[in-house]
């Protein structure tokens, strides 16, 4: 069933667990995923971002098609926009249907930031959309920005940030970045930091870049008072590496074939990933989800 993201994370937040926000780029990755929260009885949230949506995810053909795909399952599915920054691409994104919104103006001043995600908060809110925003800066692992302590959550701040900006959900930099690490490296996170905005915010609070972090991180995170986990790399290279693998094997598998593999591959680590996030069977058994759109 297709719902607000609010509703999902509410949950969550309510129940100690998080939910993976996977990118999708396409119908087969859309259903992957969908598909795989199907089978592990838990609520799941497809991200699409701006950059993701002007190279081949367009809104016109995925948002009838993620829906269509949400209503054919029995657990919660949320469409987020991920990393909006414009006004323009939220507002778009309104009008295409999803049921969240993430507005990132995390780069810019502090003041600015707040003044840009209230005014899409007023607006989402009055259509029954969910939003998330973002404070501190989640930036880019090639970069190394996951050390940069400057760029992490002010807890001071988080509070009013909050309260002046009508979020649903914030997303924090706790230590993670976007995208694959240095060879081998694992980031090292700010448990205590998650612990105090937690301890002072109480709702639900999202990691991004969440590819690479390695299960103890992940889980410590959830533990921590994660609810919503964004993944993107991690899937992508899921589907890659089977096709590798495939065509070592097999060079003249054709295309067909080769993404009856990409999406299984997915599948296959979405589950996994669910189970390590404890969102399969969130919902216990008989217990039904708020399918109101706010
Ligand atoms: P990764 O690509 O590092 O998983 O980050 C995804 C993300 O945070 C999308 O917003």
């Amino acid at each position: 069933m297709y719902v607000s993201m609010k509703d999902i994370l509410t949950h969550a937040n309510a129940h100690n667990y998080a939910v993976m926000a996977v990118n999708s780029v396409n119908m087969e990755m859309a259903r992957a995923v969908i598909t795989a929260a199907a089978e592990e009885n838990s609520p799941i949230i497809v991200n699409i971002g701006v950059g993701q949506m002007a190279k081949l995810a367009h809104p016109t053909e995925m948002v009838p098609m993620i829906k269509e795909l949400a209503e054919k399952v029995n657990v919660p599915v949320a469409l987020n926009l991920d990393h909006g920054s414009k006004f323009e691409d939220e507002t778009a994104a309104m009008r295409y249907g999803f049921s969240s919104v993430m507005i990132d103006a995390s780069s810019l001043p502090y003041e600015e930031n707040i003044r840009r995600v209230a005014q899409i908060s007023a607006l989402a809110h009055a259509k029954g959309i969910c939003v998330e925003g973002e404070l501190g800066h989640v930036g880019q692992a090639d970069a190394g920005d996951n050390s940069q302590v400057d760029l992490y959550t002010n807890v001071a701040q988080a509070r009013d940030y909050v309260d002046r900006t009508g979020i649903d959900a914030l997303a924090v930099a706790i230590g993670t970045a976007h995208g694959d690490y240095p060879k081998g490296m694992k980031p090292v996170l700010d448990f205590n930091r998650l612990a105090e905005l937690k301890a002072e915010l109480k709702m639900p609070l999202v990691l991004h870049g969440g590819s690479g972090s390695g299960e103890e991180n992940i889980r410590k995170a959830v533990a921590g008072g994660i609810n919503k986990i964004n993944v993107c790399t991690d899937a992508f290279h899921a589907a890659e590496n089977a096709m590798k693998a495939k065509w070592a094997e097999a060079p003249g598998t054709n295309y067909l074939d080769i993404m009856v593999i990409a999406e299984a591959a997915i599948k296959q680590f979405v589950k996994d990933y669910i189970q390590i996030i404890g969102s399969k069977n969130a919902y216990g058994y008989g217990e039904t989800v708020n399918t109101s759109k706010e």
